[in-house]
Order: C-alpha cells, then sequence, then structure tokens
C-alpha cells in the first residue's frame, strides 16, 4: 500500500473539516486501496458529496484511476476523484484533461488574523432564493452550461444548504443582488462556501466588502475556512483579509453536459485536440494545456504556442503563433 501522507497541524485540520463534511453527509464511506469513496444517495447530482478520494501518495495511472472512478461511482452523471495530495495529482492531471475531465487544484485557507473593517458597503442577509440569477451566472462562467432550476446540482445543493442554515448575504443595487457570499457552520467550525459577484460589477470593492460580511458573521467560530482555487487570483484577496494557506487538494471532475449533448472534441491535423473545458495543444513533444475561463497558459513549451485562445463550449480555438513551429499562423 502507499504511503499515508504526513500533514501539519493546519493541513491537517482542513483535511479533517473537509472529511467531516463528507462524514455528516454521505451515506456510504467506502475504503479502497488508495483512499476512500463517498456517496450520498440522497444528493447524488452534487458532486462534492459524490467522490474518490485519492488519500495516499500513490503512482496510480489515469487509465486504472479512471476504471477505479468509474466503477465506484456507476450510475452518477458525474465522476470526480479528489486528491488530498496536489502532487499526486500531478502526476496524472494532463492526462485527465486531455479526456476531457477539469482540473482545479484548490487551496484551503484558515482566517489566521482579523479582517479590515468593513468599507462602507451595505451587505445585508438574504434568502437562499434571492441570489439564484447570480448561482446561474458563475455556473455558466465556470462550466459554460446554463444551471436550470430543474438540475439535480442546483436543488440538492440548495436542499443541503438550507437543512444545514447555510447563511446568504448579499449587495443589493435598486433592489438586485449583484454580489453575494454564502457560509455554513457545523459544530465550532464554519466555512464561506461561496463569494461571488456579478462580472459587470468587479474591482471596486464588493468581493472585499462581502468577504468582510461574511468573517464577521462567523464570528465565534472556532476555526473559519475558505477554499480557493491556487491558481488564481482570489486567494490573495482572501489573504489581504487574514486567511493563511492550509492545505492543497486537487480536484477532477467529468461533469455531465446536460443541456446540449457533448460534440465530438474537435481533432486538428498537428495532433491538437480541444474540449469543452480544457484544450490541450501537442506538436512532437511540447504539451501546453489551457482552461477556457483563464486568460493565463501554462506551457511547457512557450516557444511553440505564443497564443492561445480559447472561446467558450465546443467552440475552443488554438491560436499557433507559427514561427517556432514552421507551421503557418492559424494552422489548427
Ligand atoms: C474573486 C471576486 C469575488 C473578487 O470580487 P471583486 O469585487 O472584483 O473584488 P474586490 O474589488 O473587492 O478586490 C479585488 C481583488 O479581488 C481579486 N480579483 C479581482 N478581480 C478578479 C478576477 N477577475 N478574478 C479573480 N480575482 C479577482 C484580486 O485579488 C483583486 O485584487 P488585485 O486587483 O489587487 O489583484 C470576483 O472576481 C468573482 O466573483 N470571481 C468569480 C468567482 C470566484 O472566483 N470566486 C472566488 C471563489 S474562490
Amino acid at each position: 500500500m502507499a504511503d499515508a501522507i504526513a500533514l501539519d497541524e493546519d493541513a491537517a485540520a482542513a483535511r479533517d473539516w473537509h472529511h467531516s463534511l463528507h462524514s455528516a453527509v454521505c451515506d456510504t464511506l467506502t475504503p479502497w486501496e488508495h483512499g476512500t469513496v463517498v456517496r450520498a444517495s440522497r444528493y447524488p447530482g452534487y458532486f462534492d458529496y459524490n467522490v474518490v478520494r485519492v488519500e495516499r501518495d500513490t503512482q496510480i495511472g489515469f487509465a486504472e484511476l479512471a476504471a477505479v472512478a468509474d466503477r465506484a461511482l456507476d450510475g452518477l452523471a458525474h465522476c470526480r476523484v479528489d486528491f488530498d495530495l496536489a502532487v499526486t495529482a500531478e502526476r496524472v492531471r494532463t492526462d485527465f484533461e486531455a479526456h476531457g475531465w477539469r482540473a482545479t487544484r484548490l487551496l484551503w485557507m484558515r482566517q489566521r488574523s482579523p479582517a479590515p473593517s468593513p468599507d462602507g458597503v451595505l451587505v445585508q442577509a438574504v434568502d437562499y432564493d434571492a441570489v439564484q440569477r447570480l448561482r446561474v451566472t458563475w455556473h455558466r462562467e465556470d462550466f459554460e452550461i446554463t444551471l436550470g432550476e430543474q438540475d439535480s446540482y442546483s436543488a440538492q445543493s440548495r436542499e443541503l444548504a438550507l437543512s444545514r442554515g447555510a447563511r446568504v448575504l448579499a449587495v443589493l443595487e435598486h433592489d438586485r443582488p449583484i454580489a453575494f457570499t454564502q457560509s455554513v457552520t457545523v459544530g465550532e467550525a464554519a466555512e464561506i462556501t461561496h463569494v461571488y459577484v456579478d462580472p459587470e460589477h468587479r474591482g471596486r470593492g464588493l468581493g472585499t466588502a462581502i468577504t468582510c460580511a461574511a468573517i464577521a458573521a462567523a464570528r465565534g467560530a472556532r476555526d473559519l475556512w475558505i477554499c480557493a482555487d491556487d491558481e488564481d487570483r482570489p486567494k490573495e484577496l482572501y489573504a489581504r483579509l487574514g486567511f493563511a494557506p492550509a492545505r492543497t487538494l486537487t480536484e477532477l471532475l467529468r461533469v455531465a453536459r446536460r443541456a446540449r449533448s457533448a460534440p465530438a472534441r474537435p481533432q486538428t491535423r498537428n495532433g491538437a485536440v480541444a474540449s469543452a473545458t480544457t484544450a490541450r495543444l501537442l506538436v512532437g513533444a511540447a504539451s501546453t494545456h489551457v482552461r477556457p475561463e483563464r486568460t493565463s497558459v501554462t506551457t511547457e513549451s512557450p516557444d511553440v504556442l505564443n497564443t492561445c485562445i480559447a472561446t467558450p463550449y465546443a467552440t475552443t480555438v488554438l491560436v499557433l503563433a507559427g514561427s517556432a513551429t514552421g507551421l503557418p499562423e492559424n494552422t489548427v
């Protein structure tokens, strides 16, 4: 069996909080060779509670792990694998992405110092459903599909949030929510689970104001957690508000596409493939991948790909600069 992962105190506390949420909601927790499979039969469409957890540092490869996940999560529309150790996930990430999975490296952060005082923006408590327009917009931004009210993810995450007494705070403009946070408290710990600002209203302090308000509302919790994309900018915002890194975890998700059937992944004559959520360029030994919702590109070969533009759903476009590859521009 692979080695158990040694974690420092903060990382262990973050893992324990995360796992305690699974234990509270999931009705089956089944050990497998490298971790635990958790499933919540009441919430089969809620990805976060139907997961193959990889809890040890293992050399398992894409094909074997994907087969384990397919078997363990049989009958569900989605497939999800969480790695307790990001470095373990990095070994297989590119392969999963090439097969249409979406990879997110998350940074769990724990509040360590007080947040600055709120700055005069009015933040108010609202009903869960008051921010539905923003939830739909966020889901579309993240997954490039529309979250309808009938979606199982939408309905089941709502049911669970309401049953746990989730607290929703929002900024309203002309009675219309334009930013919101959602938090949950379980026992002595709390987590800010959502922070979202309408794209048209970003960059003017609303994200800071609503996060500060959520922190203030969680006063009294022994631990306060927030989870950020480790490869994106919000973690800097949270750090400014007193949160410190505790643990990284990588999620791999193959999401069901309900709204439209998934189109065939475009295959190009120089080896590039594009999928709905990831695009990957292979030219000889060079490999570059980009997620459409990002504006930045991670590349192992910056000479090969100078610009990579991904347009939403199914129309991913890769633009080759040409000079380094010897291929004419826009070959893809
Ligand atoms: C992250 C987010 C809430 C920030 O809201 P905001 O109102 O723009 O934030 P503020 O104006 O108070 O603060 C700006 C800071 O937020 C972060 N930020 C701003 N725009 C951002 C963007 N488009 N993407 C990511 N982070 C951003 C940065 O840290 C920024 O500081 P910087 O300009 O010095 O880099 C907003 O961009 C958003 O809703 N993003 C999509 C949802 C999301 O990623 N939520 C966080 C989940 S972890």
